[in-house]
């Protein structure tokens, strides 16, 4: 059966959802960004995926977007998916959920009889208050669990599905869910709402801790001059701890890891929890990395060889590398970034890079590059392993 289902917000996760379930299903994307509405709906899709233009183009009759918010929500629907921002508000100390309160009010007010998926990432004890508060309880949360630069492989090969709240509108968005990617029936879990917004901060602030554990490995390696990545082998040849996800970095960045686990630090009632404390020590692995280079006046102009956190990724939101720039002192920096063009920080782009690489004193790089190769001698990177 078809459902008809609205997404509100069509970035990373509205946009790889609604391809997925465009297979199908009717779907309708609602965003405020009309710029982006018109050109998805002349094929110009906001992200860079190969398999969404194909996607777009096999199931393009079965969706569409509107940036008209009363037009969106003037229809019946079987689920309405949101998928909007909920960024850290750093005065207030928790997710920035405005937006989607106020869709709920006026969801409400349209009197529209749906089941509501939310698939923001949510403050724990979020969407129980909304459910009692509006004593609306077909209010269902599925955190999203994909990666930037694989979100529709992601969406449609999930890790696994947690979905939380009334078991009845639960079974019946994993069966849609079912009719269009790959779960396999251990990979579903379904919980109270409160249990679900826990599974989705813990997640990644488990990611982070783990960042931040190889990160203090590597610290320790650079200030006793041992070789991290023969310490590191030993350390993940134990089942227990696993020889994955163990790569040093400048540290965890991106839109998710720092404001996920900022949320959740705060949502204890004491201070000291584990999560404020790698929150601290991210911000110290960019301290001693910038120590170390401040230190050496050798170095006058560094180059910054890519700003986002993965290799072949155009996304720099967050970048963990920006935090290491915040902290270096005299120095010039240059900065060669071939996918993104926005302007940051106001740093000195470089678009050719053997000029990049002549003018580098020091190329900083989170990952290695074989671009690199010829001034391997120049490159400060902690990628040992070389991979993202
Ligand atoms: N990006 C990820 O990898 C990822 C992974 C898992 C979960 N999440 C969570 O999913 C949520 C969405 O993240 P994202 O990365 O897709 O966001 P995004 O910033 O890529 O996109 C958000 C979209 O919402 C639109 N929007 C903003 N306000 C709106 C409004 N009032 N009405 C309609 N549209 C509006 C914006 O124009 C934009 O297109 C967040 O809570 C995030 O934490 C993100």
């Amino acid at each position: 059966m078809k459902n008809k289902i609205l997404i509100v917000g069509m970035g990373y996760v509205g946009l790889a959802n609604a391809l997925m379930l465009s297979q199908k299903n009717d779907v309708i994307i609602f965003d405020i960004d009309k710029m982006k509405v018109y050109n998805f709906n002349r094929g110009v899709l906001p992200l860079g995926e190969d398999m969404y233009e194909t996607f777009y183009n096999k199931y393009r009759d079965n969706i569409i977007a509107i940036s008209d918010e009363s037009q969106a929500l003037s229809n019946k629907y079987d689920f309405i998916i949101i998928a909007l921002p909920t960024d850290y508000d750093q005065d207030k100390k928790a997710f920035n959920t405005t937006s989607i309160e106020d869709l709920i009010v006026k969801i409400i007010d349209h009197n529209i009889d749906t089941c509501i998926v939310f698939k923001s990432t949510l403050p724990i004890g979020f969407t129980r208050l909304i459910k009692e508060k509006f004593q609306y309880d077909q209010i269902l949360v599925s955190p999203e669990f994909l990666r930037e630069n694989k979100a529709l492989s992601d969406c449609l090969n999930p890790s696994r599905i947690v979905v939380g709240g009334n078991k009845i509108y639960a079974m019946k968005y994993v069966k849609m869910l079912k009719n269009v990617s790959k779960i396999e029936k251990e990979k579903v879990f379904i919980m109270n709402e409160t249990e679900s917004e826990a599974v989705k901060l813990f997640s990644n602030a488990y990611l982070a801790t783990r960042v931040c554990f190889f990160n203090e490995l590597d610290n320790f390696s650079l200030i006793h001059n041992l070789d991290a990545k023969t310490i590191i082998s030993g350390v993940c040849s134990d089942p227990r701890i696993g020889d994955h996800y163990n790569n040093p970095s400048f540290g965890f960045g991106g839109y998710c890891l720092p404001k996920d686990t900022k949320q959740l630090a705060n949502n204890y009632p004491y201070a000291d929890n584990l999560f404020s404390a790698v929150l601290n020590n991210n911000n110290k692995r960019a301290e001693i990395i910038a120590q170390i280079l401040n230190r050496d006046d050798t170095i006058k102009t560094i180059g910054i060889y890519k700003l986002a956190m993965k290799k072949s990724s155009y996304n720099c939101r967050n970048s963990a590398i920006f935090n290491i720039i915040s902290k270096l002192q005299n120095k010039n920096l240059i900065v060669y970034e071939p996918l993104d063009k926005t302007n940051f920080n106001n740093l000195k782009r470089i678009d050719d890079l053997s000029v990049f690489k002549q003018m580098s004193d020091l190329i900083l790089c989170n990952r290695y590059d074989a671009l690199l190769e010829d001034v391997k001698y120049k490159v400060f990177t902690r990628d040992v392993f070389n991979e993202n």
